[in-house]
């Protein structure tokens, strides 16, 4: 595959894993993180650190669903050294990828995970902080932005209720429910 010798940016030079996606691409569901850390970077698989670990307990706990059932990507397929977040050359080195992933899996619902995986989708500047609570079309899918983990394990409780919240939300469209959605002009004025 193309992306696994990609060098299209500078974090070709740092990484020892393109974490490229895992799960069901046939899947209804698809998560949208932001990039790779250290131990995704180890093992070429996206969210299986600490923020991963949440993640599939919520999914449980709010969706009932196991990460098997679900399509996870990231916005840049490489880790940034040191935890940095990623540049704007090289997300958008690394957006024909996600593109092109979302456009294979087609699916119901888009769970983006914190600040750039929503900025880039929903093409705003708005932050998560006010984009979240809402759900937005993208395409003929449905965005349910939620918090990154790796946030809700910084902000404590009343970050966690909000995840919870978001992924019921979103659970809720996947099984059929009705979406109503907002455009990100609404709640940006
Ligand atoms: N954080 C992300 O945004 N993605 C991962 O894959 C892991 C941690």
């Amino acid at each position: 595959m193309q992306a696994l010798r990609c060098t299209k940016c500078r974090l070709c030079e740092t990484r020892n894993s393109v974490v490229f996606g895992m799960g069901d691409p046939r899947s209804d569901l698809m998560f949208v993180g932001e990039g790779p850390g250290a131990e995704e970077d180890r093992q070429g698989l996206p969210f299986v650190g600490r923020s991963g670990k949440l993640l599939d307990r919520l999914m449980v706990e709010e969706m009932g669903l196991t990460r098997e059932t679900a399509f996870i990507a990231n916005v840049v397929k490489c880790r940034p050294p040191d935890n940095r977040d990623p540049k704007p050359d090289e997300i958008e080195s690394c957006r024909p990828y996600l593109e092109e992933q979302i456009r294979i899996v087609d699916p119901r619902v888009i769970i983006t995970l914190g600040n750039f995986s929503a900025r880039l989708l929903l093409d705003t500047k708005v932050g998560i902080t006010k984009l979240r609570g809402h759900a937005y079309d993208y395409g003929d899918s449905v965005l349910v932005p939620t918090l990154h983990p790796a946030a809700v394990l910084r902000g404590g409780g009343a970050a966690m209720a909000n995840m919870r919240a978001d992924l019921v939300r979103a659970k809720m469209i996947v099984s059929g429910g009705h979406a109503d959605t907002i455009t990100v002009e609404a709640i940006a004025s």
